[in-house]
């Protein structure tokens, strides 16, 4: 039985001096400057490299900075191929939210703290506010709108949550139950520990908690 891994690729572009400290941070938004600074100034700058900032950058409607060019990619969501202009600095989430329509995918705290954006990237879940699209490649994204069944019939894990009245405010829900589906792909009979992990990465303002993991035992249990 293999452990879900979350996957927060590393990346963003963080310029360091000579003694190895952020000095500079190659940004464009005051905003994204304003938060990394103030990351900064705190000694909180996170040491491991797992941990992208997807940041406001990512997902503000500002106009881009001069000089920033859109490319087109090919990316694979859902199982079909999509066209779409992607700037340097556009978070996956960004690009699905904003430019492809699947707003199932939710934005919280838009920096790899809450989980509520996450999407599965070749089956991993993952955090679509800290990945870059242009990181994405030809790996095969899906949302919580690839869950639909050919007729539009909901998911089992959705059924469940609904079954067991999972969802409160629903805002986490989608994160909820894409971390739920990455689990079960790999391990179809958890235990509820093995559950808790499993969705760790995703907080429920609600406080949920014990709904969703009722919701995650009971689809194993009819599986
Ligand atoms: S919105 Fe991505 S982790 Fe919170
Ligand atoms: S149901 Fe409201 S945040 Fe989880």
């Amino acid at each position: 039985m293999k452990d879900p891994v979350t996957y927060h690729p590393g990346g963003e572009s963080v310029q360091e001096d000579a003694g190895g400290t952020a000095s500079s941070v190659l940004r464009t938004r005051s905003s994204r400057r304003a938060f990394i600074k103030g990351v900064i100034a705190s000694g909180a700058v996170a040491g491991s490299s797992t941990f992208l900032f997807g940041g406001l950058g990512g997902c503000s409607s500002d106009q881009p900075t001069a000089g920033a060019v859109e490319r087109l990619l090919s990316i694979n969501v859902n199982g079909r191929v999509r066209r779409v202009d992607v700037l340097p600095n556009e978070t996956l989430a960004m690009t699905l939210r904003y430019k492809l329509g699947l707003t199932g995918t939710k934005l919280g705290c838009d920096r790899g703290e809450c989980g509520a954006c996450t999407v599965l990237i070749d089956g991993v879940s993952t955090y679509s506010c800290s990945t870059l699209t242009h990181m994405v490649g030809d790996r095969q994204v899906r949302t919580i709108e690839g869950l639909e069944g050919p007729n539009g019939e909901l998911h089992p894990v959705q059924q469940a949550m609904i079954d067991e009245l999972g969802p409160q405010c629903g805002f986490c829900t989608s994160g909820q139950i894409m971390s739920t589906v990455a689990l079960l792909e790999v391990n179809p009979n958890p235990t509820r520990d093995e559950v808790r992990h499993a969705l760790s990465g995703n907080l429920c303002r609600c406080g949920a908690y014990d709904h969703y993991l009722n919701s995650v035992m009971r689809v194993a249990q009819e599986a």
